[in-house]
């Protein structure tokens, strides 16, 4: 009975290990818990399920073996049966180009193959044993490297070897799809690609197919052989996977597995397969590239908000009823081109002008940047400038706005295309005006101020008359500009300044004495100007020999008290010009002049005088021998010593002194 048994027990396990016995597994992924897989080496298996036979380690090897013994024969001098394998692989190398070296699929008498060698033999034999009969080993490689010893045909090929890394067939990694097409496939494309291993225990054909993930198992196989393994494999073998980096690591992984004799190997679950994990290196790349973004986004949204500050326009209570002459900074910025050297018209006591043309009406337009340091009085700077800009007077050069930003005023006027006076006057101008110009631009100036001084609704004293705020228009009109010093006063009130301003040679000596400005004092002023127009030159000259200064009106004086003052006009007029409005000019020029201001006309009998509706008073009974007290006061200005070649004495125009 005992023996019966033993007997039965004998024969099942026989039985067990007949060939004839179907024998399969599968694993749809590595998942815990894993069994009947031992690995060795850097082999590792991810929380995943994923089959890492090596990692970016150098120089290693990793085994994965299926731990069972499989009977690949009936008796040890059989044949072999028929078996089939299939498996999905990838290789994930640090660097797309390179990767090194490759993996394969092994039959092996040992599950440990502990004298395999990395590198080129790919964790199968070593330099000793490589070719020898007695490996007793089948491998499928999947190579990554050309290796001319083992006669590789590329860096790319799939090979049956026995027995020696030099394959029995190989061939360029890829499969022949459905229509007869071969393409090609690259190992370390970092993709999964599934391979088929078939082995016909009757015909001895070895088929390995392959084709990438999820691609049904092409007919035509990639690489096969005819050999009968019986002499090669013993009958009982392990089957697994082999794979070896080198000089550089990379990532040889396994997917899911299956194995089948006498059979075929199961198909396997794609679906159910581990995905691929990103290598450190791309996983870096994308984080890199992630921080790069932000930083790029962070950078952007610094640029906008600044481009926000810097364009910010901040409105005080008191702009609101100058709204509409409140202009945007960002426009004037863009129509500078951001304030640019090349566009500065010029700059002076008060300021940088810049030309520019406003972006949306293509308006030519001059920018007057004026900072000021103290707060304190600009808001009754800014509403007067605002107020007299409103005027509109065909001889006053036209504010079109202003804007205010921290300590920064910019005042908007049109562009001039013919610049200021004073270029046309001294030092003998390239382009000059004729009379005819001359006295245009002398009516233009001279009905500006009487509005200034008597037509509008306020009297307006411009304190700064002088050639260089003389604007020329396109058609040569007199333009006065430049307001910066203006003060407005009610009719019929005195006007009280307890600062001198204005610049010197156009000073009334009434108006350094007192520190008063008057219609009176700009009448001074535009005395001068008339004298300068006739004469070509400028309100005090420095003589070359001895550094003298002579002051116009004293020069202009000399040749009337000869009798002959026509000889004081510009030499540049020629020989067109009226004599009769020549001598008007000059004399009305010394009368203007005059030091007391009680002699000076006002701006309506200067009008008078200039069209001829009044006669000008004979000069001889103005007492002008009497300008010593002129010329002290001129003396005095040269001994203070503050000639200032013509710029305004506009200290600190907006520190509220006004
Ligand atoms: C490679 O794998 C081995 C074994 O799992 C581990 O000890 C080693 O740290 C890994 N190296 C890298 C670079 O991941
Ligand atoms: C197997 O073959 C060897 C020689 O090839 C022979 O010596 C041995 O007797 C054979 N064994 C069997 C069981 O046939
Ligand atoms: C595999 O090789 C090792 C070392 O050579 C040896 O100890 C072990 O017995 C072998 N295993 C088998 C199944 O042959
Ligand atoms: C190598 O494999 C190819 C493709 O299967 C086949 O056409 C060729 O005949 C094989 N070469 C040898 C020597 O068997
Ligand atoms: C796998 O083996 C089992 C028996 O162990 C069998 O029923 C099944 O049909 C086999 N699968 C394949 C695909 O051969």
């Amino acid at each position: 009975m005992y023996l019966k048994l033993f007997f039965f027990f004998i024969l099942s396990q026989s039985l067990h290990y007949s060939s004839s016995q179907i024998l399969n597994f599968t694993y749809n992924g590595f998942h815990h818990p894993l069994t009947d897989i031992s690995i060795q080496g850097i082999a590792s298996v991810t929380p995943n399920g994923l089959l890492k036979l090596t990692n970016i380690t150098e120089r290693q090897t990793g085994h994965a073996f299926y731990t069972k013994q499989i009977r690949f024969k009936d008796s040890p001098n059989g044949t072999i049966s028929s078996f089939s394998t299939t498996f999905v692989f990838a290789i994930q190398s640090p660097n797309p180009a390179l990767s090194v070296h490759g993996m394969a699929f092994v039959v092996a008498p040992n599950s440990s193959l502990p004298s395999a060698q990395s590198n080129e033999f790919l964790g199968l034999f070593n330099r000793n044993n490589n070719g020898k009969i007695t490996n007793h080993v089948f491998a499928v490689e999947f190579d990554t490297v050309l290796n001319t010893e083992f006669n590789d045909m590329n860096d790319n090929h799939v090979g049956i070897d026995i027995n020696s890394l030099i394959s029995l067939n190989s061939s360029l990694a890829g499969y022949w799809d459905e229509t007869g097409q071969f393409k090609s496939m690259k190992l370390r494309s970092r993709k999964p690609m599934q391979v088929w291993v078939d082995y016909d225990g009757g015909t001895h054909q070895i088929d390995v197919t392959m084709a990438p993930f999820k691609k049904s198992k092409p007919t035509k196989p990639l690489v096969s052989i005819v050999k009968d393994l019986s002499s090669v494999l013993l009958q009982d073998m392990f089957v697994g996977f082999s794979a070896a980096t080198g000089l550089l690591g990379s990532e040889h992984s396994v997917l899911g597995w299956s194995f089948g004799v006498n059979g075929k190997a199961p198909p396997l679950d794609l679906s159910r397969l581990p995905t691929l994990q990103q290598s450190k290196r791309a996983y870096k790349k994308w984080l890199l590239l992630l921080i790069g973004l932000l930083v790029i986004f962070s950078l952007l949204v610094y640029l906008i908000m600044r481009r926000k500050r810097k364009f910010a326009e901040e409105l005080e209570d008191w702009e609101a009823d100058l709204k509409k002459n409140r202009l945007k900074f960002k426009d004037l910025y863009d129509a500078t081109k951001g304030f640019k050297e090349k566009d500065l018209l010029g700059s002076g006591g008060f300021g940088s002008v810049y030309k520019g043309v406003m972006p949306k009406t293509r308006q030519e337009i001059a920018v007057k940047r004026v900072s000021n340091e103290s707060r304190q009085g600009l808001k009754e700077f800014v509403s007067e400038i605002v107020s007299i800009g409103r005027m509109s007077h065909r001889n006053i050069v036209p504010l079109l706005g202003y804007c205010r930003r921290k300590n920064e005023l910019l005042l908007v006027y049109d562009y001039m295309p013919n610049g200021s006076l004073d270029k046309y006057l001294y030092n003998s101008p390239e382009v000059t005006l004729n009379w005819k110009q001359r006295i245009k631009v002398i009516n233009g100036v001279a009905s500006a101020l009487f509005f200034l001084h008597e037509e509008w609704e306020q009297v307006v004293i411009h304190r700064d008359v002088k050639a260089s705020n003389v604007m020329l228009d396109a058609e040569y009109n007199g333009r006065l500009g430049d307001f910066g010093l203006a003060r407005l006063c009610v009719h019929g009130t005195d006007p009280q300044t307890t600062r001198v301003a204005g610049t010197w040679g156009y000073l009334a000596p009434d108006h350094v004495r007192t520190g008063c400005a008057t219609t009176a004092t700009d009448v001074f002023a535009f005395g001068v100007l008339l004298l300068e127009v006739a004469c070509g030159r400028r309100p005090i000259e420095i003589q070359n020999v001895s550094g003298e200064r002579v002051f116009l009106v004293d020069w202009v004086i000399r040749f009337w008290i000869e009798g002959k003052i026509l000889d004081a006009k510009d030499p540049n007029l020629g020989s067109v010009y009226d004599r009769r409005e020549v001598e008007l000019v000059l004399k009305l020029g010394l009368m203007c002049s005059h030091s007391e201001p009680l002699v000076r006309p006002s701006m309506r009998q200067v009008i008078q005088y200039l069209r001829g509706d009044a006669m000008l008073p004979d000069l001889s009974q103005l007492d002008l021998h009497g300008r010593g007290m002129q010329l002290g006061i001129h003396r005095g200005f040269s001994e203070i010593d503050m000639f200032t070649g013509g710029s305004s004495i506009v200290d600190s125009i907006l520190s509220g002194g006004r």
